[in-house]
């Protein structure tokens, strides 16, 4: 964990320079389960040396892989093919990871052994039932919780078999958990999206040479195949660059160079909201990076004004709102956000802890079920809580760079989960951000 328990934030310099945030969360969980479960050496470079990623490879290593650590944002992972992994009776602790133990509980659910998946606070009011409702379709067994709250406790020994299945919320977890379970199970296992969303675990079983059917929206796996080791290149966190896409937007005089960001089109819905609303965003040397588009982004302030968000548009940038809830605070006009109740039921309910946080800072916000209606106008100091959700900790370091006064951040522990390093880097890129 960072250090810091709280920050103080108020305006510094407008962001200059280039940087290169860390790699990308949602690949490196993947690319430490998959080089797991294959058979061979899978070199991960660009990984992600945050506290959401160490734990999955935590667990991994309790269920018997060898995994080496040559520098940080590097792993070996020494896999066991899909059979080979070792039951442990101690619980396998997800931290703060929705996507470790969702994923997890996919991978899981197909082996001869039992296990416990438990988290930290926040995950443990996080639902599950939306894994294991499907899972258990496919014949697993799981306890759980009252509410399908964690601890998960996943039965070993159990014959799976393919479902088709259509979800009834767009998320790429629940999605990538049946297709790993599918991995084990008799038959097709199908899953069908309501918004087609991220895609990485549909990839990356085809780079490990899994035979596999998908289109946006759309997968189908059978089981009875085998994984194949590969290296893999993890590009740079495009939700952890959104912090400073904002950041530059709304400081006058700034001009930054994100440097290889991934731009998976289902990932990048923040750019095309915030290109609506005004922001001069440059796409530079777009490149493939292990089988993923990347490029250096050029980000200098303009002034933003109001939009609607919804639809199709909010799987594509699901982790973002709370830092699109700033550039609308700092935008000219009303910003109309629906479509996005899932946003309740991430590291905190981020409708509601961006809403009191932006209301004390001086802006008016609506809160309605499914999102927000946000009317920008000038934000002053005060003290704000980011209830331990790692992203609001860095919308709001974000907001303070526009604030008429000091913005005291509460809770900032956790954005070690995801952004290590992130308060040098940002002092590095011109924030004024002290540990309180
Ligand atoms: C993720 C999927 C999203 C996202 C999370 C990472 C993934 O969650 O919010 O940060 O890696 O599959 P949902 O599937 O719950 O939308």
């Amino acid at each position: 964990m960072s250090a810091a328990q709280d920050w103080v934030a108020r305006r510094g310099q407008p962001l200059r320079g280039s940087l290169r945030v860390p790699g990308d969360k949602s690949v490196s969980h993947r690319a430490v389960m998959l080089g797991a479960l294959a058979e061979g050496t899978t070199r991960i470079s660009g990984f992600l040396e945050g506290e959401d990623t160490r734990a999955t490879a935590r667990v991994f290593e309790q269920l018997g892989v060898r995994i080496e650590t040559p520098s940080a944002s590097e792993r070996i992972v020494h896999g066991v093919g899909l059979h080979g992994l070792k039951g442990n009776t101690a619980p396998l602790d997800c931290g703060n990871a929705g996507t470790g133990m969702r994923l997890l509980a996919g991978v899981l659910a197909g082996q001869a052994f039992d296990s416990v998946l438990v988290g930290d606070a926040s995950l443990s009011k996080r639902p599950m039932r939306r894994v294991t409702e499907p899972l258990e379709q496919m014949g697993a067994r799981i306890g759980s919780e009252a509410g399908g709250l964690p601890p998960l406790r996943l039965a070993g020994g159990r014959a799976l078999h393919g479902i088709d299945y259509t979800l009834p919320v767009a998320s790429a977890q629940v999605k990538s958990a049946l297709l790993l379970a599918g991995l084990y199970a008799h038959g097709d296992t199908v899953v069908r999206e309501p918004h087609p969303t991220r895609d990485y675990t549909e990839r990356m079983l085809a780079a490990f040479g899994w035979p596999i059917e998908f289109s946006p929206g759309f997968a189908r796996i059978e089981g009875g195949h085998r994984l194949r080791a590969t290296d893999v290149q993890v590009p740079a966190d495009f939700s952890s660059a959104a912090f400073f896409l904002v950041a530059a937007s709304i400081v006058p005089g700034s001009e930054l160079r994100l440097q290889a960001v991934g731009m998976n089109p289902r990932r990048t819905g923040l750019l095309t909201a915030l290109r609506a609303m005004g922001a001069d965003i440059t796409e530079l040397d777009r490149r493939e990076q292990g089988g993923e588009p990347v490029a250096d982004l050029l980000v200098r302030h303009a002034p933003l004004h109001g939009i609607e968000v919804g639809g199709e548009l909010v799987p594509d940038m699901i982790d973002e709102f709370p830092a699109l809830f700033v550039a609308a605070a700092c935008a000219q006009g009303d910003t109309v956000i629906r479509d996005a109740a899932e946003l309740r039921v991430k590291e905190s309910d981020r409708i509601a802890t961006m809403a009191q946080g932006l209301r004390t800072l001086g802006i008016a916000i609506e809160e309605t079920a499914d999102g927000a209606v946000i009317s920008g106008g000038r934000l002053r100091g005060g003290a704000v809580d980011s209830h331990g959700d790692h992203r609001i900790a860095m919308s709001f370091a974000m907001a303070a760079q526009r604030a008429e006064g000091e913005v005291r951040i509460g809770d900032v522990a956790n954005v070690a989960t995801s952004f290590p390093g992130f308060e040098s880097l940002a002092r590095q890129a011109g924030l004024q951000l002290d540990a309180a």
